[in-house]
């Protein structure tokens, strides 16, 4: 399974990249705008810090302004994948894109057949958004099973990325359902390494030891 981290802080990246646990990243509007910086120059930071796949996300909701702000995005660097919304205008995108050979992401999936109509369409990666689903009280674990399912059945190249994760269960859930990849947040990675057992268990062979040293 690969990481993703959700974020554009790079501090945030780099403390996380130093231990080897970042195979790309993933930004969207709200995340960008967090940094207060330009946009182009965070994503290039990013993309230089990160060899793996960088999300874009375009602004425009017509097909035409998403395909030519996508054109300029993947210029930005070669690791860049251009996020797309999940609407009728973003498919039309999406496919285009596709025969040009540039990345996409489609964003904002909530459904199957959403999924599936992107996936047709040619979306390199693919996002569920898990936390936003459990938020209204539906099922996003069965949606991560079920697009799997199909991938393979149908032999599709589109990746699922795991996306809104914001708890150890939702990344421990999104595993055992077959996603390819869960985007996280930096200040989710600490919640997952730590255990009280552990910090216990330390504290415990020190004294220990200490105590052997000092006999
Ligand atoms: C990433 O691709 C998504 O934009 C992000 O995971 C959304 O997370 P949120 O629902 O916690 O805002």
């Amino acid at each position: 399974m690969k990481f993703f981290l959700d974020t554009a802080n790079i501090d945030e990246i780099k403390r996380i990249v130093d231990l080897g646990l970042v195979d790309g990243v993933t930004t969207n509007p709200t995340i960008i705008s967090r940094e207060g910086r330009d946009f182009e120059e965070v994503i290039k930071e990013i993309c230089d810090l990160v060899p793996g796949p960088v999300s874009a996300e375009v602004i425009g909701l017509e097909a035409d302004q998403m395909v030519e702000e996508a054109r300029k995005l993947a210029q930005w660097a070669d690791n860049v994948v251009v996020k797309i919304p999940m609407t009728e205008e973003g498919l039309k995108a999406v496919h285009i894109l596709s025969q040009e050979g540039i990345k996409t992401n489609v964003t904002l999936i909530f459904s199957v057949t959403q999924a599936l109509l992107a996936m047709k369409a040619g979306a390199t990666y693919i996002s569920p958004f898990v936390g936003r689903l459990e938020d209204i009280g539906t099922d996003a674990y069965q949606l991560i099973a079920d697009l799997r399912q199909i991938i393979d059945f149908y032999g599709f190249d589109t990746e699922i990325i795991a996306a809104s994760i914001r708890t150890a269960p939702h990344l421990q859930e999104v595993a055992r359902c077959g996603a390819h990849i869960a985007t996280i947040p930096g200040s989710l990675f600490p919640k997952l390494w730590s255990h009280p057992l552990t910090d216990n268990g330390i504290k415990d062979f020190l004294k220990d030891w200490e105590a052997f040293q000092n006999r």
